[in-house]
């Protein structure tokens, strides 16, 4: 929307606003709520009931971005993950129980799976063949098919060592193990296929239990809450719960020499920082996120998740990765407030309300760099005006954050423009529906995955505008708008 449409619109009152939004909700259909069904591929219904008309799942999920992520005929509920680590031979030895739902009736299915060995496959308990298709996909056909409707259990036993997947990232995911022994993981967007068999994309998301087995000395974490360590034979063994549910690439497992620091953050909330002892003292950063969560809590709505901390590795990774209630740091990123602000922030967006695909990568990184601004202003007192004037001098041209492409997914413009997106949303609706709307957000999507064509749709909903333009031009044109055009020449932001 242009400056002059905009005064155009405030002119003629809120009798018309009102009409405006009925058209644009009739124009833009809300997507339906789940993504699964978004993204479900053609061709993948079979006869209701029983198991007749049985058809082989589709080998990924038709996500515009990495197509042969996740698989289609199925929604996993749960993983129950045994990991084994072996330092000396560098080899992890696993056991996925995943237990799933047929979404269609299905021949067979697949499992994304990347550079494992597969040793043995059950389903419903009966033996089952598995055969590699493609370099991500495990086909597996069930004795018996497997009826619409029908939950299902699948048993995977499998080892290999590290692999990376060759997506478009700063780095490679994947899990890494250095020479000490050290592992952890760096999934996103598409790499936790490289350490469990997984229906690995976001819009299919299911809680986990974990037990990590390693040498006795060093210390095991995941997701979660500890449940119980037992030890036997000089190996430890330890089970965390991850109840809530997670997106695979959020998954995170990490073994060392591993300090684990303990707190209690708003209404008694768990906190826990693992600090590996090599990447020195625990980060001052670290310390406030109590503080964050309180004001979060007040800003989005309360923390989601039963626990929340840093995990701080012995790498120069130049990034941070917010790993469901553990966000890893790379030891150059921990002491930065901003980046503990971010990543915390995503706990509600990325975390709890997950993308429906990868083309809405702004929904996560556009929101958490927002949010950050509003943490630096309440903290520091830096006008949010401050942040969004510097945004707006870099160059978010030729990257739409709401169509970046897989090669750009963490593009400057991603962040940076689509942080100013919510910038110019919240100057158009004004500061008490753009509240509701995050509020809003959080509460209908927690749990569940949602696209930008969601997010659009909520915003007209809640504020009562047709906001078309708006987003058109700041998620999906080439050329980054013109802030000064977007928020009125007095704004602070453009003065
Ligand atoms: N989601 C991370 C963030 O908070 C970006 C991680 C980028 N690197 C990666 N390997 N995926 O900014
Ligand atoms: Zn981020």
């Amino acid at each position: 929307m242009t400056r002059r449409r905009l005064l155009v619109l405030t002119a003629l009152g809120a009798c018309l606003l009102v009409v405006v939004g009925a058209v644009a909700g009739a124009r833009r259909a809300p997507a339906g709520g789940r993504a699964d069904r978004a993204l479900a591929p053609a061709g993948a219904r079979a006869g209701a009931g029983g198991a007749g008309g049985a058809q082989a799942g589709s080998r990924g999920l038709g996500d515009p971005y990495f197509p042969d992520a996740g698989n289609g005929g199925y929604d996993v509920r749960h993983y129950d993950l045994d990991l084994r680590w072996d330092p000396g031979s560098g080899r992890m030895t696993g056991r996925a129980t995943i237990t799933a739902r047929a979404t269609q009736a299905l021949s067979s299915f697949t499992l994304d799976l990347v550079g494992m060995r597969i040793d043995r496959v059950t389903v419903d308990g009966d033996r089952a063949p598995a055969r590699r298709e493609g370099d991500r996909d495990v086909r597996i056909t069930p004795r018996r098919p497997l009826a619409r409707g029908a939950r299902f259990t699948v048993v995977v036993a499998y080892a290999g060592g590290q692999n990376r997947v060759g997506a478009v990232s700063p780095v490679e995911p994947g899990w890494f193990a250095d020479d000490t022994g050290d592992v952890y993981t760096v999934f996103e967007p598409i790499g936790a296929a490289t350490l469990f068999p997984s229906n690995d994309h976001p819009s299919d998301k299911a809680s986990y239990r974990f037990r990590v087995t390693a040498p006795a000395a060093l210390v095991a974490v995941t997701n979660g809450r500890l449940v119980r360590t037992t030890t036997d034979d000089g190996m430890r063994t330890w089970e965390y719960d991850e109840p809530d549910p997670m997106a695979s690439y959020l998954v995170q497992v990490a073994i060392g020499n591993l300090d684990v620091v303990r707190g209690r953050g708003p209404d008694g909330l768990p906190l826990r920082d693992v600090i590996d002892e090599d990447a020195g003292r625990r980060p001052a950063a670290l310390a406030r996120v109590g503080d964050m969560i309180d004001f979060y809590d007040g800003e989005f709505g309360r923390f989601p998740f039963g626990t929340y901390g840093g995990l701080v590795v012995d790498d120069n990774l130049g990034f941070a990765l917010e790993t469901q209630t553990l966000t890893l740091f790379g030891e150059d990123a921990a002491d930065q407030p901003t980046v503990v602000a971010h990543e915390l922030a995503h706990q509600w967006f990325g975390d709890d309300v997950s993308l429906g695909s990868w083309r809405d990568i702004w929904l996560n990184e556009g929101f958490a760099t927002f949010a950050s601004w509003l943490w630096e202003s309440h903290d520091r007192g830096v006008p949010v005006a401050d942040n969004a004037a510097l945004a707006a001098r870099s160059s978010g041209n030729g990257v739409p954050p709401g169509d970046p492409g897989p090669e750009h997914l963490f593009a400057g413009s991603v962040y940076d423009r689509g942080a100013l997106t919510l910038y110019v949303l919240r100057h158009a609706i004004g500061d008490d529906d753009f509240t509701t709307l995050l509020r809003t957000w959080v509460r209908r999507y927690g749990g569940r995955s949602a696209t930008t064509a969601d997010f659009e749709a909520l915003a007209e909903e809640v504020s009562g505008q047709d906001l078309g333009p708006l987003f058109d031009a700041w998620l999906r044109s080439d050329e980054m708008p013109r802030l000064s055009d977007w928020v009125g020449g007095d704004d602070p932001a453009v003065r």
